[in-house]
């Protein structure tokens, strides 16, 4: 037997072998097939050939051809492997706010990503605890937003000063990278919460004007952006022009998570915007400044996503693509029936930045990207599918290594063949992929610490819960 992360679609043996030589393998592109559909086909007398839809299917051809040999010694049983994914959009998510991860460490995790054939990097970039990209026109922003006095984050309380912004030739290669690999980078802009640094920089992007510090803390801040202000969205434009520029992927993400309204509450500016478009409600105030982001960002030719928190106003623009992470209203079930794209991913099976404890493999493995009462159309709604890892906590290389692998390889096996195999197989096809991690020298969580038992399970709960509670 042969297993495969994620598992191909059909394989199908036949008697003899091919002793492989470390020739080149033959591929060739056919245009009748799917963008990211290959056929690897071994026989004994041609040896190994790839057919791919594109260079893209190609290159999952050879990922695919790479475990195969290390499973074979290079004795490689005759087969036909047909193979394309399920979703379109596989995606991983990395915070470099709250922590900032070097090029080369992302470098590593990228090309760890891409093998398992994930398509999507969403770059979260911006939020309360800094900003990290430069931007020329708003130089303030990387300069003085990439920068924190301290680091106080559950029970750490760091008053070191600390910072960091990727510059653009940073951001260059990391686009540049991640082409090479066939993975698109979905840059986020968070907007209108999570803010403080921007708002640190530039305070008339605010509703009060004032200067704040970029936070040190975890959480949700009321600083947010002023809705009703035009200087807001003129930086707003400036900074997304400069973005479009460094970013030529189709996908454009701008947050809209976790918005406390009070500073809205007490603006002129905010509460003249929604008398004149008749708004009832706050909510209602930010999807209407999300739909004119979305809409400047329409016409330089991208689609934009945004967290499920934005649908809570009910006049989300129908074209926006909802990211569900956490949906106590289950609005994101009505969006997808109603034909509106989503991206699925849940804050209990895919965010990795909680520990094994709280989200064994098995229980990450276990992720339907389907929502119950989805329809036919619902279920053609999803895209694909997203885990991430947000880094308050997470300070280090190794550390976010422990934390996304080999979760995110479950999350892989869910967009790329939902129920393909089962978690035995996964299991063991994660064995012939182990050379990648140590190639990018990846540090993945050993396997006794991918399931804990119940007592385990709650204690490390009980640990990592008191580590985050914040210190006097
Ligand atoms: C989120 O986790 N705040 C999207
Ligand atoms: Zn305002």
């Amino acid at each position: 037997m042969i297993q495969i992360v994620p598992a191909p679609k059909k394989t199908t043996f036949f008697q003899r072998e091919y002793a492989y030589k470390g020739e080149t393998v033959r591929t060739s592109l056919d245009i009748l097939l799917g963008e990211e559909e290959y056929i690897l086909e071994v026989t004994a007398e041609d040896g190994i050939t790839i057919i791919g839809g594109s260079e893209k299917a190609v290159f999952y051809g050879e990922c695919t051809l790479e475990q195969i040999l290390r499973q074979t010694n290079n004795r490689v049983r005759a087969m036909k492997i047909e193979d394309e994914p399920e979703f379109s959009y596989r995606a991983f998510m990395i915070d470099c706010s709250r922590h900032f991860f070097s090029v080369d460490e992302l470098k590593a995790i990228i090309d760890t990503m891409a093998r398992l054939k994930f398509n999507k990097f969403h770059w979260h970039l911006t939020d309360d605890q800094g900003f990290r990209m430069q931007i020329d026109a708003l130089p303030k922003l990387h300069r003085e937003g990439s920068v924190r006095l301290g680091s106080h984050f559950g029970n750490t309380k760091l008053n070191s000063r600390y910072e960091g912004y990727y510059s653009k030739e940073d951001m260059r290669e990391i686009v540049a990278f991640c082409a090479a690999r066939f993975v698109d980078v979905v840059p986020e802009l968070d907007l209108p919460g999570h803010a403080t640094a921007m708002i640190h920089a530039y305070p008339e992007m605010s509703c009060r004007g004032r200067k704040v510090p970029v936070e040190t803390r975890q959480g949700i801040f009321k600083n947010i952006l002023c809705a009703g202000s035009e200087k807001t969205y003129d930086y707003l434009y400036k900074i997304i022009d400069e973005m479009c520029e460094i970013f030529p992927g189709e996908y454009f993400h701008i947050g809209g998570d976790e918005v406390p309204k009070e500073q809205w509450m007490h603006c002129s500016a905010c509460k003249s915007l929604m008398q004149e478009n008749n708004l009832e409600t706050y909510e209602q105030l930010q999807a209407l400044m999300m739909n004119r982001v979305a809409a400047y960002l329409e016409s330089k030719g991208k689609k934009t996503i945004c967290w499920n928190d934005a649908l809570k106003g009910e006049n989300l623009a129908h074209n926006f693509i909802v990211q569900r992470w956490l949906d106590r209203k289950n609005d994101t079930l009505n969006w997808a029936n109603s034909g509106r794209k989503v991206i699925m991913g849940d804050f209990f099976h895919s965010y990795f930045d909680y520990p094994y404890a709280m989200t064994p493999l098995k229980k990450t493995y276990s992720f339907s990207p389907y929502l119950k009462g989805m329809d036919v159309r619902g279920r053609e709604s999803v895209i694909g599918l997203e885990c991430c890892v947000w880094t308050e906590y997470i300070s280090f290389n190794a550390a976010i290594e422990y934390m996304l692998f080999p979760r995110a390889a479950a999350i892989a096996q869910t967009a790329w063949g939902y129920g393909r195999e089962d978690y035995t197989y996964f299991v063991k096809a994660l064995e012939s992929f182990r050379p990648v991690f140590k190639q990018n020298r990846i540090n993945c969580a050993p396997k006794k610490d991918w399931n804990p038992l119940p007592l385990k399970r709650l204690a490390g709960t009980l640990k990592f819960l008191n580590m985050i509670r914040p210190r006097k």
